[in-house]
């Protein structure tokens, strides 16, 4: 088949050459790893409708193109790449996403991204014939880095997130998401549910880093996701009063950052007691002067847990420490919940089907639990855009290999042939769901 000229950019070119998987996927990860790295950190920053994000989002439609697919973005800023026809129905989808977290890792999300091109090449060169549409998508704004709210794109299109309430999202600046998706050049007026375009999936497969240490335990480079916990994100608002910091008197004071510090203990306690996670990782104080007592911190709650009832025991404890230590020390105390995401049991059909598939490569191996597959079946307290496609669309994930487990950080590291190994594996997977 001939491919189009790969034009300028330079990786395309290797891309083009590739013959193997793991070339494929070298090639692929040299182009990508310098965009949005900050270089005191080693992390990444690619935000939502920044810079970076475009530039990820010109890698994805150069790779796109240059395997002689169909580019498209959607109304919401996904961004797809189709082989064979958008609107037959029954389309076989995969893909991630390519936004990350501040100082985020290099594998959450792209690596899904990047696999999916790989298997496509990968299935190329097995010479297999597409039976069913198929496509590779970018979902936007996966991480909600920038506007506070996780899978921005996929719940727009899911209709798990209203227009309206969309547009009323901001940045920490206050640049409003409309404003900064006109800045990228996308309409933000087109934002909406895309129920026509979902029903034309017929399964979705989101390969991701794992983002713990289960696969490094067992020893497994692959696994296969069962759920996603459910999980939310809550915003905390202490007032007290700004005064001198040299001056006022201990017992004068009304500082919101002892409540806040109370209130971080708290979650800790709380979470531990239940059985849940609890993480204040995010905090904004004003007015912020050293020599200035705070008269707001604002602190971010991410809490999750394996099932709703110990979540809700875990957020409800917060909160009520939070409120008892205001009431004391005369500070004001406002909860908001700003996203929830329920749990989420991946379609048992598609994940025996992977299992079923992958399982072919280690047979005999062993029966890890009672779903009887011979790969590992995983659940995890990572939100995923196939958490939110899966009320939609038959939805299933492949994990790799994370062998140290951090992930959300720079450290984040899958080793070169397990991410191979993915890419064979996700192959594997897409030969059997959408080729004859
Ligand atoms: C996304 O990575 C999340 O779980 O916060
Ligand atoms: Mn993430
Ligand atoms: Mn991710």
């Amino acid at each position: 088949m001939t491919l189009p000229d790969p034009g300028p950019y330079p990786g395309l070119r290797a891309a083009r050459a590739a013959r193997s998987p793991r070339s494929s996927f070298q090639a692929m990860w040299r182009d990508l790893a310098p965009i949005g790295r900050h270089a005191g950190s080693g992390g990444y920053r690619r935000y939502a409708w920044t810079g970076a994000d475009a530039e990820c989002r010109a890698w994805f439609r150069e790779q796109a193109e240059a395997r002689g697919l169909a580019y498209e973005v959607d109304r919401n800023g996904n961004q797809w790449a189709w082989l064979g026809d958008p609107l037959a129905g029954d389309a076989v989808v995969t893909g991630s996403h390519l936004d990350s977290v501040p100082d985020g890792g290099a594998f959450d999300g792209p690596l899904g991204v990047v696999s999916s091109f790989a298997a496509l090449d990968e299935l190329r060169d097995r010479g297999v014939e597409f039976a069913k549409p198929f496509a590779i998508t970018n979902f936007g704004d996966e991480e909600g880095a920038r506007f506070g709210l996780a899978c921005v794109g996929s719940r727009l299109a899911a209709g798990q997130l209203t227009a309206e309430k969309a547009r009323l999202l901001r940045d920490g600046d206050g640049v409003s998401l409309p404003q900064a998706m006109e800045a990228a050049g996308y309409d933000p007026d087109a934002i909406g549910p895309d129920p026509g375009r979902l029903a034309r999936i017929g399964a979705f497969v989101e390969l991701h880093v794992e983002q713990g240490r289960a696969l490094g335990l067992t020893g497994d480079p692959v696994g296969v996701a069962s759920a996603i916990w459910p999980h939310g994100r809550w915003r905390f608002d202490f007032r007290g009063e700004a005064n001198h910091a040299g001056t006022t008197r201990l017992v004068d004071r009304r500082d919101p950052m002892l409540t806040y510090a109370q209130t971080v203990l708290a979650a800790r306690r709380e979470a531990e007691l239940a059985g849940g996670l609890a993480t204040f990782g995010k905090i904004v104080v004003e007015p912020n002067g050293v020599n200035a007592i705070a008269s707001l911190v604002r602190g971010w709650l991410d809490s999750r847990a394996a099932d709703q009832d110990t979540l809700d025991a875990v957020v409800t404890g917060i909160e009520r420490a939070a409120r008892e230590h205001a009431e004391r020390a005369g500070i004001d105390v406002e909860v908001v919940r700003e996203s929830f995401t329920p749990v989420v049991e991946f379609q048992h059909a598609l994940r025996d089907e992977l299992c079923r598939v992958l399982g072919k490569r280690v047979r005999g191996r062993r029966t890890t639990d009672d779903t009887g597959c011979d790969i590992p079946v995983l659940g995890t307290g990572a939100g995923h855009d196939a958490g939110i496609l899966s009320a939609s669309v038959p939805t299933a994930m492949l994990f790799v290999r994370n062998p140290t487990g951090i992930s959300h950080s720079p450290a984040e590291y899958a080793a070169e042939d397990d991410c191979v190994a993915g890419v064979i594996a996700l192959a594997d997977v897409l030969e059997g769901l959408a080729c004859s």
